[in-house]
């Protein structure tokens, strides 16, 4: 059975103040104490929850924890942070509404472990799966990097978040995250350059050069020792239970899982780096001419390590620190700047650069986180603000702090005491008011657009003329001197002239939650937030992507002369815009408390509790709560929600809602004094009450579960039922089909077995009755056969006998008329038949030989020797005569073809045959030498110009040969001419004419038979020419010349023919002398060829080669 449990058991105190009695600020802090003490920490009123700063970790934010406070009753369980977180998450999953958790409390009262808490167990209870346990990571892991970056420690809290922080998350209707938003508001970056005693710089500073690995910190141009950089505050570097190295590597991690790039993760470093650099560069003065002192830069080391870190060039950034240009409108003046310049100038750069640098990391973890389903989803919004803080020294920052928390106060007496109260005028419910301080009127005083102390500020800082705090405090002094909550020493108010706990130079503002001394102090320069251009500009110019992108009004293409909104105008529309944000979603209160101001556990300081639980305005919200009503519905939602209560209104109710609830309410006898009637809505009284309708609702819906359920598992098993019965039908059905098929098939099959018996055995025996007669049958036919058989061979017998003797007839017969056809034939055979045969034969064999010799021809040439083999020896004669007659016809063909000319040619080599040959050995070499006759061309040579002249025929032949000189026997080359009717000799060289001879006066020539060329002209005694003698001539063409000599003779008429005497020994007259040149056959050639040699008076020798 289950446990039912409550707030009520095991009590410390009382859980919630609603249930104190008596009702007294005492009992208040009693009851509070004495929790506390026992480490309940948690305590409600109603509704809200009051969280006690332990300073220790306690047992009771376990696993198990979350599972115990998991779905359930706000009030069943004993107080817990868990119980709220509950109870948003359920009325935003089931619900619809958007919810928003409002946690405010001073600095260090725990407002940020409250959030984280919260975030964490909205994790745990929803929904699970790779992608959503992603996006709840990311959520969560944003935490450490923010607050790496945006938490320092302070004298109040060693984890104070220095910027204000709302993130909402963002769920699907099922209640699953999709992710998230986060906004942040106003860092306080003069912590960045400075920080109060006690205090620390931001925490990833000293996270950064404790943690970083040496090569990062070597890349990054960084020392581990803090003590090297200006910017960060001995006295306390080292926090007690703070761990920086294993922080380092907590935000790095972080930063991981948020999605930050390893190159992004660089960057963000090299900024912080170069934020430490910043802080090292020093200037000093240096005097110029004119009078003026001008800044230097100490020692150029640090900035050029900065410069390089970021990419920037050195000489810009150096510029920028040394002159400052002021642009309006068209002139640009540049003026330099003195030392304290420029201190202001780095200092603002390195706010700058950092509170941009963190700017960013918010919108990036936001790129990350942002929901990528574009449906409607449903929104948690965690307001986790910077505290009330008061310090010794309060600044700017403080004061904008602490508006902030004036301003969430103001929505908390809004939403539960002002509003509430209201709702019950409204409704005509009876109720006796209940004071409280509203302070509204404070909040006025700061953001009053006219008169507000940030209106005062803006107009100062945007006013013409000098402008300085002082200036400022005095327009404070003037215009807000009438006003309760602002005190100052020199306003027109006289009230405080005496009041030495007010210095001059501050004004003092009473909060809701105490009295705060701000000094004036750089308020201008801080709503100002001035960055010279020239140093936005050298950024811009930093070829380094993530400062090029934080410095936007840097580029010089977009100069903007107008003035960028101030520090605290911004701030005030922010916080604006996230009052309206909350206003529209349903608060849940978390307000923390210090219990003491030494950050120890165990330590409960009553007048520190007793300021808190003053300005919260806690006994106020007790009292409200205790007067008034936990719970307010309007009809319709409520009657729709309980109306199945009562047999009346269910299931419908057809009257006014409200008539509907007062059935409702006396069907289920509600005490009268546990609700009123409003006008529009039901007002319970006590949780108690609400909680039995919840009760009573859940068990009715249990029950008209089961009852949903009985019917449908009725109807299911019914349906079920009915479907089986008709599914057994269907397979009786087919199985009976089945058996009697079968059953069928069997009987079947055995009747056509013993049908087959039957006639297998009455066709076996009528088969053999059939064989037997067959058989009787063919016995028959056998017996016929064999019978028939022994006829017929007697037959054929028979006949073969008659036909034998029938063909001997014949063939003696056919003996017998040849023998007689012969006898008579034979006279006329022999007489004619054997010569028809014979012609026959031979004029075959003859046609076949022409036709045969028509084909192997051989070629027309006369001198082709070729001819085809005779077939026949008869035809010997025949062939060879054919052979002649076919060489003649071709010759006769070959001269057909001849010209005039060639026949002349032929002629006169047929006249030098008929002479020589075989007579001269010479002759055969000749054969083949054509007889060209005129070797030299005279007529044409211009050398033998005279002899040509003195030729007057035409000339036959001419040549050059030699003439023997008859003493000795040598030669005398001579030009020989032949004409018609003379033979010339001639000078070779001159061609003057030596001898000229008429042919008629040369009786003969002589050659002899061997091969050489000596010839004689023998001349015919008396003549005139033959006075010289005759002439012994050499040459090679000796046939031609003698040919042409005696053709001369043969066509000449009237003379007579030449004789040509071809003998080896002849005589020559010489003049008186004659000699007789003989011819010997010399050795074989011995190379001097043909010699010629006188003897002796009456003889010449020539001795010519063997002619092999
Ligand atoms: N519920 C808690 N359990 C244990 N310690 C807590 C709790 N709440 C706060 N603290 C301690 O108090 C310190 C300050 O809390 P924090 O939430 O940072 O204060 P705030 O944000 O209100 O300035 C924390 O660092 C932590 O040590
Ligand atoms: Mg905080």
């Amino acid at each position: 059975m289950e446990v039912k449990t409550s707030l009520l058991d095991n009590m410390i105190g009382v859980g919630d103040m609603v249930l104190l009695e008596p009702l007294s600020e005492d009992s208040f802090l009693d009851n509070l104490r004495k929790r506390f003490d026992h480490n309940e920490i948690y305590t409600y009123i109603g509704s809200v929850v009051i969280s006690m700063n332990p300073y220790r970790s306690l047992p009771i934010y376990t696993p198990d924890k979350v599972e115990e406070y998991r779905n359930r009753n706000f009030y069943e369980l004993s107080p817990h942070i868990y119980a709220l977180a509950d109870e948003a998450y359920r009325s935003l999953r089931d619900q619809d509404k958007d919810q928003c958790i409002l946690i405010t409390g001073e600095s260090g009262a725990g407002k940020t472990e409250a959030s984280k808490l919260v975030m964490s167990y909205v994790a745990a209870v929803c929904g699970k799966g790779q992608e959503v346990n992603k996006v709840k990571e990311q959520l969560l892991q944003s935490n450490p990097v923010l607050e790496a970056f945006g938490n320092a420690k302070t004298v109040r809290n060693d984890n104070s978040s220095r910027f204000g922080k709302y993130m909402d998350i963002e769920f699907d209707f099922k209640g699953d995250p999709l992710g998230g938003v986060i906004s942040n508001y106003l860092l306080e970056k003069s912590r960045v350059v400075k920080q109060p005693r006690g205090e620390r710089n931001f925490h990833i500073f000293y996270q950064l050069l404790s943690g970083a690995s040496d090569d990062t910190l070597k890349k990054l141009k960084l020392d581990r020792d803090f003590s090297k950089y200006n910017y960060l505050s001995l006295d306390s570097a080292v926090v007690n239970g703070l761990d920086d190295a294993a922080n380092f590597r907590t935000v790095r991690n972080a930063m991981q899982i948020v999605g930050f790039m390893e190159d992004e993760v660089q960057s963000v470093l090299e900024l912080v780096a170069a934020v430490l650099k910043l802080g090292n560069i020093e200037f000093k003065p240096e005097s110029r001419s004119n009078g003026t002192d001008e800044s230097r830069i100490k020692d150029k080391n640090d900035l050029k390590e900065m410069c390089e870190l970021l990419g920037i060039e050195q000489s810009v950034l150096e510029r920028a620190f040394s002159y400052r240009t002021v642009e309006a409108k068209m002139e640009k003046v540049s003026t330099t700047l003195n030392v304290a310049q420029a201190y202001y100038a780095r200092d603002a750069l390195a706010k700058n650069l950092y509170s941009r640098l963190f700017t960013w990391l918010v919108t990036r973890i936001n790129e990350s986180i942002k929901a990528q389903a574009k449906t409607r989803h449903k929104v948690m919004g965690v307001l986790d603000i910077y505290g009330f803080e008061i310090f010794e020294d309060n600044s700017f920052e403080q004061f904008i702090i602490n508006y902030c928390n004036e301003k969430l106060q103001q929505i908390f007496i809004e939403l539960t005491l002002r509003e509430e109260q209201e709702e019950y005028v409204r409704e005509g419910i009876e109720w006796t008011n209940i004071e409280y301080f509203n302070n509204a009127v404070i909040c006025d005083l700061i953001e009053n657009n006219q008169n507000g102390i940030l209106a005062m500020l803006d107009e100062e800082c945007l006013r013409p003329g000098t402008v300085t705090d002082e200036t400022f405090l005095d327009k404070l002094n003037t215009i807000c001197a009438e006003h309760q909550h602002f005190e100052s020493r020199l306003s027109k108010n006289s009230k405080f002239l005496t009041d030495h706990s007010l210095p001059h130079n501050c004004f003092r503002i009473q909060h809701y939650a105490g009295k705060v001394l701000y000094r004036v102090e750089s308020f201008v320069d801080k709503n100002n937030d001035l960055l010279y251009r020239d140093l936005s500009q050298a950024m811009y110019k930093a070829n380094h992507s993530l400062i090029k992108q934080l410095f936007p009004e840097g580029n010089p293409a977009k100069v903007n002369l107008k003035r960028p909104p101030t520090a605290g105008s911004q701030f005030k529309t922010s916080v604006g815009t996230l009052m309206r944000n909350l206003q529209t979603k349903n608060p849940n209160y978390i307000r923390c408390i210090k219990p003491n101001d030494k950050k120890a556990s165990h330590i409960f300081t009553d007048s520190l509790v007793c300021h808190q639980v003053r300005y919260l305005g806690l006994m106020e919200n007790v009292r409200v709560r205790r007067a008034g009503y936990a719970f307010r519905q309007a009809y319709e939602p409520c009657l729709e929600r309980y109306k199945m209560l009562c047999k009346k209104t269910w299931p419908h109710w057809n009257g006014p809602a409200r008539e509907g609830v007062e059935v409702l309410m006396a069907d289920l006898q509600v005490p009268a004094e546990e609700f009123s009637y409003g006008r529009s809505k039901i007002f319970i009284r006590n949780p108690r009450t609400l909680f039995f309708l919840e009760e009573r609702r859940r068990q009715c819906l249990q029950d008209l579960a089961s009852l949903i359920q009985k019917i449908y598992r009725g109807w299911k098993c019914r349906t079920q039922f009915l479907l089986l019965k008709k599914s057994q039908i269907v397979v009786a059905a087919w199985y009976r089909r089945f058996a009697q098929q079968k059953k069928y098939q069997k009987i079947k099959s055995a009747t056509t077995v013993m049908q087959s018996y039957a006639r297998g055995w009455q066709a076996r025996k009528l088969l053999r009755e059939l064989k037997y007669q067959k058989r009787c049958k063919e016995a028959v036919t056998t017996i016929a056969a064999f019978w028939h058989g022994t006829q017929a061979r007697r037959e054929l017998r028979r006949l073969k006998e008659e036909a034998r003797r029938k063909h001997a007839v014949a063939v003696i017969w056919a003996y017998w008329q040849g023998l007689k056809v012969r006898r008579e034939y034979r006279k006329f055979f022999r007489a004619n038949a054997g010569k028809k045969i014979y012609d026959f034969t031979i004029q075959r064999i003859m046609q076949k030989y022409f036709l045969g010799l028509k084909t192997t021809l051989p070629s027309m040439s006369p001198i082709d020797k070729n001819w085809p083999v005779r077939p026949y020896r008869f035809l010997d004669g025949v062939h060879k005569e054919l052979r002649r007659i076919f060489h003649l016809w071709r010759c006769k063909k070959y001269r057909e073809k001849f010209t005039e000319e060639r026949k002349a040619v032929y002629e006169e080599k047929l006249e030098a045959s008929e002479i020589f040959k075989d007579k001269k050995a010479l002759y055969p070499s000749s054969v083949s030498q054509p007889f060209k006759g005129d070797y030299l061309e005279i007529s044409k040579n211009p050398k033998y110009q005279k002899l040509n002249s003195a030729v007057d025929e035409k000339v036959l032949l001419a040549d050059v040969v030699n003439k023997i000189n008859r003493a000795n026997g040598k030669g005398t080359a001579r030009i020989f001419l032949l004409t018609k009717k003379s033979v010339l000799l001639a000078d070779q060289k001159t061609g003057q004419v030596k001898a000229s001879v008429p042919l008629p006066d040369v009786a003969s020539v002589s050659v002899s038979t061997q091969s050489d060329g000596f010839f004689a002209l023998k001349l015919k005694e008396g003549s005139a020419s033959a006075v010289k003698g005759d002439f012994l001539l050499s040459s090679e063409r000796l046939i031609e010349i003698i040919t042409k000599l005696h053709r001369i003779g043969a066509t000449t008429a009237d003379r007579d023919q030449l004789n040509i005497d071809i003998s080896d020994e002849f005589l020559v007259q010489f003049k008186q002398d004659k000699v007789c040149v003989k011819f010997i056959q010399g050795g074989p050639k011995n190379g001097s060829g043909v010699s010629c040699k006188r003897k002796n008076n009456r003889l010449l020798e020539v001795s010519v080669p063997t002619t092999a």
